[in-house]
């Protein structure tokens, strides 16, 4: 199948045009990858194209988004699953332990790199926005995967245009699974739901509304340092000061489809969920009052299961929950629901209130199961899921990052990001362990926001959380298990213990609110050579 541009021209027989299109790259990122890097042959070789498309999400016109699509060069068919009717990219599985090359092709008529979240990969295949290729310029990704079984995705990284171009629609999951999950037996194939959570706001002809202006034809209104977003029209300083907060939309979506419903057989399901919203928390629970019995996190399965009312997600973050409902009655409605909290719970960074349509913390319906007659297996829970080695390292160095929004600028540790500065404080030796301590202190206008923030490279541990005040979002947050976006409360103070990769390079943290990410709340580490 002719998937874009490059497939044309290799089949006209025009490859040397590839590399001549791949020479016009941004100066930053030479778009010949990581390709380099690699001596031996991938096991898994893939195509990955972003480009503009369109499709049908509401009654009426189509609409149009940004997509990724893929197709698998070399390796087994099953790596890449099509979701189908869904703007989502493929969902990627992979195996521990697989080299894997992705041949990621740019045809958004702007600058863009992918970043694989959650992988500890080398610093030129993790999307770095100093490595952003241009229009029509191939970037070549080689790793190995050396994580845990679990819920992983990718997204674009480009310098100050992230935000923009993952609500365009550029989003997928990347799914590894290793032999310690496979003895499992989880529920798998058509009991396995895979769920994106993503809020989108559309205007009359169903185009995806982004700060104020139509997204569509390249969303080019520019998120800018010092607030100038390039908005369109009436009401542009409230929806830039909404902006600052991160976008709402004010329609539910779950993996590209806006608030479906599911036939269910009376099974035991696996949902892995991803809040893959540029802004939104939810607090996840199922109407029926079935528990969330959470196995697995960011970074893979858990040790042991944790039942929980509900589930906290913040962007970027995920949850691997088994729901049982072999023994509920035909007929029977379940739906994934995010429960009520005070908008002031998740917090503000602007002066001005929330003008969005749908505040944090409105209660969702996110999508409804309906359970068929069909009788499947009940999976009981096993008793120990997966083995960790963590322990807490007394002897880590401890340094401070306080957290700030200043001058409509977001702060990590009193800086903003800067494509290739990185400080003293954050350098650190490959394999090291080191605690960061997230200090979330309100603006000087004594304002306070929820902080996702996310790190580059392997899973974290949390070590200790303290200070803030009453907070609904509390109750949903587990911080068991390793992780790689840790939702930092206003008010609190959130102790990681963090070991670094052992690749070498510069790397980024920063905060998973893909606006705040834009304005600036963002910043290298440097793991030395
Ligand atoms: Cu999911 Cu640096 O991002
Ligand atoms: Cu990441
Ligand atoms: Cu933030």
């Amino acid at each position: 199948m002719i998937t874009g541009r490059r497939d044309l021209l290799q089949l006209l027989g025009l490859a040397p045009f590839i590399r001549m299109a791949r020479a016009s790259g941004l100066e930053l990122g030479d778009g010949a990858g990581a390709q380099a890097a690699s001596g031996t042959s991938p096991d898994v070789e893939l195509g990955l194209t972003a480009a503009p498309g369109e499709i049908s999400l509401l009654p009426g016109a189509p609409t149009r988004v940004w997509r990724f699509t893929g197709r698998v060069i070399r390796g087994p068919a099953s790596t890449l699953q099509t979701l189908d009717g869904s703007y989502l990219g493929p969902v990627i599985r992979v195996r521990r332990g697989q080299r894997v090359r992705i041949r990621f092709v740019n045809q958004l008529g702007e600058p863009s790199i992918v970043h694989w979240h959650g992988l500890d990969v080398p610093e030129r295949a993790d999307g770095h926005p100093r490595l952003a290729v241009n229009q029509g310029a191939e970037y070549v990704y080689d790793f190995d995967v050396t994580n845990r079984a679990g819920t992983y995705w990718y997204h674009p990284h480009p310098h100050m245009r992230t935000a923009p171009q993952v609500y365009q629609g550029l989003a997928g999951l990347l799914l590894v699974s290793d032999p310690e999950e496979d003895a499992l037996g989880l529920p798998s194939g058509a009991a396995e739901l895979l769920c994106v959570l993503q809020d989108r706001r559309f205007d009359g002809n169903n185009q995806l509304l982004y700060a104020g202006a139509a997204a569509s034809g390249g969303m080019r209104g520019r998120m800018c340092r010092g607030g100038g977003m390039g908005m369109r029209g009436m009401g542009g300083m409230a929806r830039m000061m909404e902006t600052m907060n991160g976008w709402l939309g004010d329609r539910m979506l779950v993996s590209g489809r806006v608030q479906p419903t599911l036939d269910v057989d009376r099974r035991t399901y696996r949902v892995r969920l991803l809040n893959g919203s540029n802004a939104r928390f939810y607090k996840l629970a199922w109407s029926d009052g079935s528990p969330m019995m959470v196995i697995g996190g960011d970074g893979g399965l858990l040790e042991r299961a944790r039942t929980r009312r509900a589930v906290t997600l913040a962007p970027g973050q995920r949850a691997d929950v088994l729901l049982d409902l072999s023994a509920h009655a035909r007929g029977s409605d379940v739906q994934l629901q995010s429960l009520a909290f005070p908008s002031a719970h998740v917090g503000r960074v602007g002066m001005m209130g929330d003008t969005s349509p749908l505040p944090q913390g409105a209660p969702l319906t996110l999508m409804r199961l309906r359970v068929s007659a069909a009788q499947g297996p009940r999976v009981g829970v096993p008793e120990r899921l997966s083995a960790h080695d963590f322990r807490a390292v007394a002897s880590a160095p401890v340094r401070r990052v306080p957290l700030t929004f200043m001058q409509m600028n977001g702060q990590l540790d009193g800086r903003v990001f800067d494509l290739a500065d990185v400080a003293d404080e954050e350098t650190v030796a490959p394999g090291s362990t080191h605690v960061w301590e997230l200090v979330n202190l309100p603006n000087p206008m004594g304002m306070a926001m929820a902080h996702p923030i996310h790190l580059h490279g392997p899973q974290f541990r949390v070590l200790s959380r303290t200070g803030g005040s009453t907070n609904a979002l509390r109750e949903g947050i587990d911080d068991d298990g390793g992780i790689d976006t840790v939702v930092v409360l206003p008010g609190e103070t959130v102790r990681v213990q963090v070991t670094f990769s052992k690749h070498p390079g510069l790397y980024l943290y920063h905060c998973h609110i893909l606006e705040h990410e834009d304005m600036g709340m963002m910043r290298n580490f440097r793991i030395r050579r």
